[in-house]
């Protein structure tokens, strides 16, 4: 079985929907004069994406992202390849995005400056987890789940090699599993 690969479950089902639930009454306040575009980064988002709006009562719209990091981990440029761009104009819109985790930040830097430059009225950010010890760019999330430490987390969208994402908690990897 899957579950028998997890070393530990970091944050639980229970810890997540309950937390959820608080990010998505604190996002109704804070758009409740608004009708946000809310911006999914493919494909680790789509979990907490979709419970999220759930949590959210007011109007709002949906899209979706897909990005990738370009080349590889000598260069940090940020330089980022669009693979999906959204269908909607974020012209004059609130933008939220939403990611399962900010690691080294490179992937919502880009975002965030695209948005601008795409001329949004604003731009936030919202993941359920940060991961402080990996930034190589100055990039602090405007609303963050939980933080969580330099490891190797799996599920509730986070993939090891497109693996564990319908984890429905966030987990750490057998040794084991990741040295083959
Ligand atoms: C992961 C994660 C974030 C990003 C965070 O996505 O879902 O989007 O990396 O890393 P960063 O802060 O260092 O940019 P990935 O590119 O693996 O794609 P995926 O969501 O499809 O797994
Ligand atoms: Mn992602
Ligand atoms: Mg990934």
């Amino acid at each position: 079985m899957m579950k028998d690969e997890i070393k530990e479950v970091l944050i639980s089902e229970e810890e997540i929907q309950t937390k959820v639930r608080e990010l998505g009454a604190n996002l109704s306040k804070e758009y409740s004069d608004s009708f946000p575009l809310v911006v999914g980064v493919l494909k680790g988002a789509m979990p907490f994406m979709s419970d999220l709006i759930k949590r959210m009562d007011i109007h709002l719209e949906v899209d979706f992202m897909d990005v990738s990091s370009y080349g590889n981990e000598m260069v940090s440029s940020g330089e980022v390849k669009i693979i999906k761009d959204l269908n909607t104009s974020v012209e004059g819109r609130d933008v939220l995005i939403v990611e399962d985790i900010i690691d080294s930040g490179l992937t919502l830097n880009y975002l965030v400056e695209l948005f601008h430059y795409r001329k949004a009225k604003s731009v936030k950010v919202v993941t359920l987890l940060d991961k402080p010890e990996g930034r190589k760019v100055d990039l602090t999330p405007d609303l963050a789940g939980f933080i969580v430490p330099d490891e190797f987390v799996v599920g509730y969208g986070l993939d090891f090699a497109e693996r564990y994402r319908n984890l429905p908690y966030i987990g750490v990897l057998k040794p084991e599993v990741y040295q083959g």
